[in-house]
């Protein structure tokens, strides 16, 4: 038997999980919810909060597992992008720990992570695959040519999707983390009542939110006065536009490469792929264009090691192997994906 060790604490959640023989058997996830009060994550707080979290979420993971450590035959850890502080908790207790294993170590970039989560679905996406990742820090389209092969077709030039959804419910008096209250808000409104622009970029799989995020600021400003006193009964018809602009412009870009790239299936995933009319709409376009359509669980749409653990498994399966010193990286890993 093989057993796979994942770790995942890249920002604001401290996740370890544990792959046998291609099964998921633990995949622990601890979200840092103390961040809410300052409408944001502090760095400095999270590596705290992962630090005293980490070895109490193995121990729990190996019981689920009904393994002991020495079981463990290869370790993986998020080694970037995200949080310096927070991606070396993970990152340096995983490598500590296979190197006292005198185990593999096998780092993996967390955007990578993500667009594995549909790998953890039982219905798997088949290659090539169009695969949108939408996160807090990322918004990228795309083409999973096979598990060692990944072309960037396009990415945001500003804020991130995720980013994006934060930092209007942040503007409107909605708080953190945006995402969820804005779907919520949204559900009682009517997405065309205001007609905020989407962007028109040269790379034409890019993406662009900040002009948005704008828009929403002006309209807001010239309605309601510099004080922004929004009655709530106006916050329906503003988050449904809001976030009906943003599904419009990913969809948009994802309909492009339908027309252009000849794939089998489409994916969706990250912490925005929880949304439920961004679900509907790419699953709408995939059956238009007859793909299949592979969308992870709620679970794995956020941060979880469990994608990691699949990922990194992947990895060491194709023979790539490590030093015990492999740095974080905030920003993507080196070599990545292929830019088109
Ligand atoms: O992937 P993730 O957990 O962390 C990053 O790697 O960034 O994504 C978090 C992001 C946040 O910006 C959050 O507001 C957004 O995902 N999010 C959503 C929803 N649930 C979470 N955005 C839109 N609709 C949702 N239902
Ligand atoms: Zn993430």
């Amino acid at each position: 038997m093989m057993n796979v060790l994942g770790i995942e604490s890249s920002c604001d959640e401290t996740s370890v999980a544990i792959i046998s023989d291609d099964k998921l058997t633990a995949n622990l996830i601890s979200s840092q919810d103390f961040h809410v009060k300052y409408g944001g994550v502090v760095p400095e707080l999270s590596s705290r909060a992962h630090l005293q979290i980490i070895v109490p979420l193995l121990k729990d993971a190996l019981k689920q597992s009904a393994l002991e450590l020495k079981d463990i035959d290869v370790v993986c850890a998020t080694a970037g992008p995200g949080l310096i502080g927070a991606l070396l908790v993970g990152l340096t207790f995983g490598k500590s720990l296979a190197y006292s294993l005198q185990k593999p170590f096998i780092p993996v970039n967390h955007i990578e992570g993500h667009i594995y989560s549909g790998f953890l679905m039982e219905d798997k996406p088949e290659f090539p695959c169009l695969t949108l990742v939408v996160s807090g820090g990322h918004t990228l389209l795309l083409i999973v040519k096979s598990h060692d092969e990944i072309i960037r077709l396009g990415t945001t030039v500003d804020d991130a999707a995720g980013e994006a959804f934060d930092k209007v419910a942040k503007m409107i008096g909605l708080g953190y983390p945006g995402g969820p209250k804005i779907q919520k808000t949204a559900e009682n409104g009517d997405p065309k009542s205001i007609a905020f622009p989407v962007a028109n970029l040269k790379n034409h799989y890019d993406f662009s939110f900040s002009g948005l995020k704008t828009s929403v600021l002006r309209y807001i400003q010239q309605k309601y006065g510099p004080e922004k006193k929004i009655p709530e009964s106006d916050l329906p018809d503003i988050t449904a536009s809001f976030q009906n602009a943003v599904i419009r412009a990913l969809i948009h870009n994802a309909e492009r490469a339908l027309k252009e790239y000849d794939v089998k299936s489409v994916s969706l995933a990250g912490g925005v792929a929880a949304n439920k009319v961004l679900r509907n709409a790419l699953g709408e376009l995939a059956a238009k264009y007859k793909k299949k359509y592979v969308v992870p669980d709620f679970v794995y749409c956020g941060d979880n090691a469990a994608m990691i653990a699949y990922r990194g498994y992947k990895i060491y399966q194709s023979g790539k192997r490590f030093n015990y010193d492999f740095n974080a990286f905030p920003g993507l890993l080196p070599g990545t994906f292929k830019v088109k």
